[in-house]
């Protein structure tokens, strides 16, 4: 019985396993030349995302996928998706698609509870964007994120890929330059393409199994005067890298010191190994209180002409307050 570590993932090429049996919670992704012959998978989740060259033989189907929100979904209700106008498993018989990330499993209950309640009000007319939504997005990125959104930065979107390149067009005239970190997400290249603009790749820099972002390159994208966006991936798909808050600020510097804007698609800031957060690229405010434990309101901006102050209002207990702000320097001062 082997039990493979998340340590086994992104970093192993030519790997064999043969009459083995298996546990592990996604312990294939992003293999490259994977070989199982007769093997058993037990207690193992959605296994091959990314792999190249996989040539399996495996006797047991996977068990389950690990769901972060309402625990594990059993394999007796993985739905058989062939046949039913799905583009992923429009293939043949014996092909197993393994290429885009779309999900084999059922939807958390309470999803489809929801979505069967409002089938069975059986009129399907106009509607509202109701206080729900907003109370629902703006509690997510609270609790989860530690980042508070205000209401009104708000906009209903039927995808995020539709808010992308509706953004892109608005954003640029056509010719203009779009930079992006490549290797990322294809349908990029597709939102800047369509709206005529020109892709700009700042390649990220790859060395013994890791992304990196080369930072002169970027500068150097950026300082082209027919470059006026970013598509920012963070966390980034496909190179599963979580951009640290300093790479966050540099990337910003960077674009306000070039006048470059910055979309950042933050899809998948949900799905990150236990312990590992994501930090919103616009979250200055979240990273000055997690690292003071103070609450801040936004503040009021007085007086003008370079002289102005902002007043803000800080919520803490007493006995923190000193130690809160000696923190709240520290911060403010690498940002
Ligand atoms: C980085 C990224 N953005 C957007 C999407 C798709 O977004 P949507 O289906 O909401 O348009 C994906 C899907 O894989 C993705 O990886």
């Amino acid at each position: 019985m082997i039990n493979i570590t998340k340590k086994l993932w992104f970093v192993w090429r030519n790997l064999t396993f043969v009459n083995c049996t298996i546990e592990s919670l996604q312990g294939f992704c992003y293999i490259d030349n994977l070989t199982l012959k007769n093997c058993k998978l037990i207690n193992t989740s959605l296994a091959f995302e990314f792999v190249e060259n996989v040539d399996a033989q495996i006797t047991t189907k996977i068990d389950s996928v690990f769901n972060p929100i309402s625990g594990t979904i059993k394999a007796d209700e993985i739905v058989n998706r062939r046949g039913t106008d799905s583009i992923k498993w429009d293939v043949a018989d014996n092909e197993l698609p393994m290429w885009v990330a779309d999900m084999d499993f059922q939807t958390a209950p309470e999803i489809i509870d929801a979505l069967i309640k409002r089938a069975k009000e059986g009129v399907f007319g106009y509607t509202d964007v109701n206080d729900e939504w907003y109370d629902a997005y703006i509690n997510w990125w609270k609790n989860r994120h530690g980042f508070e959104m205000n209401r009104e930065w708000l906009m209903f979107c039927t995808g995020v890929i539709p808010a992308i390149s509706s953004t892109v067009r608005k954003l640029t005239t056509p010719n203009e330059k779009v930079i992006i970190q490549t290797p990322v997400y294809n349908i990029f290249f597709n939102s800047i393409l369509n709206n005529g603009c020109q892709v700009l790749e700042s390649p990220l820099h790859y060395e013994d199994g890791i992304y990196s972002i080369d930072f002169d390159d970027l500068e150097e994208k950026m300082s082209d005067p027919q470059a006026s966006l970013m598509i920012l991936c963070n966390p980034h798909n496909p190179v599963s890298k979580i951009w640290s808050k300093e790479e966050l600020a540099k990337i910003g510097e960077l674009a306000k010191k070039h006048g470059v804007t910055i979309i950042s698609d933050e899809i998948h800031c949900d799905l990150t190994m236990p312990g590992k957060d994501y930090i919103p690229f616009a979250a200055h405010a979240a990273i000055i209180r997690k690292e003071t434990g103070l609450y801040l309101s936004s503040g009021t901006v007085y007086g003008d002409c370079g002289k102005d102050f902002l007043r803000m209002n800080v919520a803490c207990t007493k006995a923190n307050l000193q130690d809160g702000l000696s923190r709240l320097k520290k911060a403010i001062d690498s940002l």
